[in-house]
């Protein structure tokens, strides 16, 4: 991988994505095979939003390595206040080997990746997922064995998540259509660069307020939460809002008959998407988070390696 940090998918090109999912797979394949791959590196992990699999798989996926992780709370670092982005890239730089960082507004980690002369990894931002649209395309790759002329539809908010599927689908030649309530569309900006890049591979990047015709013909149908963090005050009028959205039986008839069900987790049942269709046979959401963790290993091996 060319790029010195990963921040969105639009980093890396179409040979980089590949090149990362054989090298999560042979990870996958055989974990000792890596044992000692990224001996005595450590990782710095500053979370300002809370987190399960993130958590878990860049700790585990490191320790997997031969490294090791330190988790800074927000509570510990409290980012821009207790002490500037430059003052915190300039002391780590000197610590650890690499940087992974969830917070709010993405200008931080594009700030964090200019200051420190290390790595840094967006573990989330308000903007976009990237280490989760990895993960997601790579169960892609394992449960259709392809990417050209698949389609995935987002069902949801036009949010992070759905800018890094939007992005990664470009660069993959899949088809990404967002099915979304009037004024929750993916920011123009990256629906623009999604559409951009897609120019190369020939993928559709489509936004649309009806789900029944969004997942038409679907490979795979993703959803999300309507309110992500930060958007707690909104949770009542969003779910007010969203509810014709909502991914369930009816709507999932309405795709591929061999379509996947996925999402990022963690979801609220009953919300976004129904029991029905989240524990059914063909959702994918667990094996989709287990990827997190042999898709980081590649990351952290490939940006981190000496
Ligand atoms: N999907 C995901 O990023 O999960 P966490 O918020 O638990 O890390
Ligand atoms: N859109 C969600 C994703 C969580 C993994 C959020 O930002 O909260």
């Amino acid at each position: 991988m060319k790029a010195q940090d990963f921040l969105t998918v639009r980093d890396m090109s179409q040979e980089e994505i590949l090149a990362t999912f054989d090298l999560a797979l042979d990870m996958k394949a055989d974990r000792m095979k890596y044992a000692d791959a990224l001996k005595g590196q450590s990782l710095a992990m500053i979370f300002e939003k809370p987190s399960l699999r993130t958590r878990t798989t860049f700790d585990i996926g490191i320790q997997q390595l031969g490294g090791y992780s330190l988790y800074l709370s927000p509570a510990e670092i409290n980012l821009g206040k207790r002490e500037s982005v430059y003052d915190v890239a300039k002391n780590l730089e000197r610590m650890v080997q690499g940087i992974m960082i969830r917070t709010f507004a993405h200008q931080i980690v594009i700030d964090m990746a200019e200051f420190a002369s290390i790595p840094i990894i967006n573990g989330l931002t308000d903007y976009s997922h990237p280490c989760q649209a990895m993960a997601d395309f790579l169960t892609i790759k394992e449960y259709k064995g392809d990417f050209k002329g698949r389609k995935l539809c987002y069902v949801g908010d036009g949010n992070n998540v759905a800018h890094s599927l939007m992005f990664t689908g470009a660069r993959l030649g899949v088809d990404v259509t967002v099915a979304c309530p009037p004024g929750y569309e993916p920011n123009l900006i990256a629906f623009q660069h999604a559409v951009e890049d897609a120019k190369a591979t020939g993928a559709r990047i489509e936004v649309v307020h009806d789900a029944a015709e969004g997942v038409k013909n679907a490979d795979a149908v993703y959803t999300d939460v309507w309110a992500s963090m930060g958007q707690e005050a909104e949770a009542a009028e969003r779910r007010r809002i969203f509810l014709p959205y909502q991914v369930n039986e009816d709507l999932m008839a309405r795709a591929k008959s061999d379509a996947i069900f996925m999402h990022c987790l963690p979801a609220h049942r009953g919300d976004e998407v129904t029991d029905g269709v989240i524990d059914a046979p063909n959702s994918v959401v667990f094996p989709e988070a287990e990827n997190r963790l042999h898709a980081q290993k590649a990351i952290m091996y490939q940006l981190m390696k000496k």
